[in-house]
């Protein structure tokens, strides 16, 4: 089981604890914090998160990321990860 802590909930880092079998959007939503996203499936770049410590693995992405940037969608943690959240 791996934790994300997410960084910049309404200026709190919130905790959760997941398997690691869905992508980091999925984990989010099932613990009702909600990214922008559109596609789910690495078109957009709407659900681009900063990965802050720790490693994802990441699937397709046609989306050009800059460094420490993921996919909230097409990521999945393979360790503790923090992540944080962009302010647009
Ligand atoms: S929701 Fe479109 S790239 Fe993630």
């Amino acid at each position: 089981m791996f934790k994300i802590d997410v960084d910049n909930i309404n200026g709190k880092t919130e905790s959760l604890y997941v398997f690691g079998k869905q992508s980091i959007l999925t984990e989010l939503e099932d613990n009702q914090i909600i990214l922008n996203h559109s596609c789910r499936q690495g078109h957009c770049g709407l659900c681009i998160l900063q990965l802050l410590s720790g490693d994802v693995i990441h699937q397709d992405c046609l989306v050009p990321l800059s460094q420490g940037e993921i996919l909230a969608c097409q990521a999945r943690p393979l360790s503790d990860i923090k992540i944080g959240i962009r302010n647009f």
